[in-house]
């Protein structure tokens, strides 16, 4: 009978030697960075590095902290570049990290260590490039650079402190030496930067690939 009750039965799976059940203060398991970037109230630009993304589709979801710029510029414009940079990258990335575009520096961004920087590309190293469809330019160094309209933000309802954003690409433009044909990216060349636990890595070996693969 006690082994119907679902309750005993994950107690016995946290029971099993292998495992253990912990509170994690973080959980970033392994997503590529982005450096999004979004429109300054006075034009220029804002780049933010962010590891909470997903696409579908041309649909592509942000994890976004509401204390941070990005958030606050693209309610106000809603627009954005999705920048994604490859392994070598990694330290400009890291030169973005302690910064945000927010002045005064709120409260708890303070606590952790935020100072002040307006200008994201000159801190970074990075170079700025016009954009097609939207006002916020592009870095001409991210191999995958995705032009994208902001079209919901939601804040969840247990939480208080990042929005989800859903945002629409509508311009995707890969550097030439990643393309295998006209409109695939070689995953064989393309590499992302992966965020794992507040490390970054690039990819290991290719195991294989799935059945509707077209490349
Ligand atoms: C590799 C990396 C990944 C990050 N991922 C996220 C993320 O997914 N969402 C987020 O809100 N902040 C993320 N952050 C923290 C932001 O970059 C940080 O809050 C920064 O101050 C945002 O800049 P802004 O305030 O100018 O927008 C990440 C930082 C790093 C270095």
């Amino acid at each position: 009978m006690d082994q119907m009750n679902p309750i005993n039965q994950i107690n016995q799976m946290n029971l099993s030697p292998d495992m253990k059940t912990i509170n994690p203060s973080i959980l970033y398991y392994g997503t590529p960075v982005v450096l999004l970037n979004t429109l300054n109230e006075d034009g220029t630009v804002n780049i933010s590095p962010i590891s909470s993304s997903w696409a579908l589709g041309d649909c592509l979801v942000l994890g976004i902290g509401i204390t941070g710029k990005a958030f606050e510029n693209m309610k106000r414009h809603p627009e954005c570049v999705i920048n994604v940079p490859g392994p070598s990258m990694w330290e400009n990335v890291e030169r973005l990290a302690p910064y945000t575009g927010k002045n005064p520096v709120p409260a708890e961004k303070k606590q952790n260590g935020f100072t002040y920087q307006k200008d994201k590309y000159e801190i970074s190293g990075l170079t700025p490039i016009e954009s097609i469809r939207v006002k916020p330019t592009r870095i001409r160094e991210c191999p995958i650079q995705i032009e994208a309209e902001v079209r919901h933000i939601r804040i969840p309802d247990h939480v208080s402190y990042f929005a989800i954003v859903e945002t629409q690409a509508v311009q995707v433009h890969v550097h030439q030496n990643k393309l295998l044909g006209e409109n695939h990216i070689d995953p064989t060349k393309w590499s992302p930067l992966i965020y794992n636990f507040r490390h970054y890595f690039g990819l290991g070996d290719h195991l294989g690939k799935t059945f509707r693969s077209e490349t």
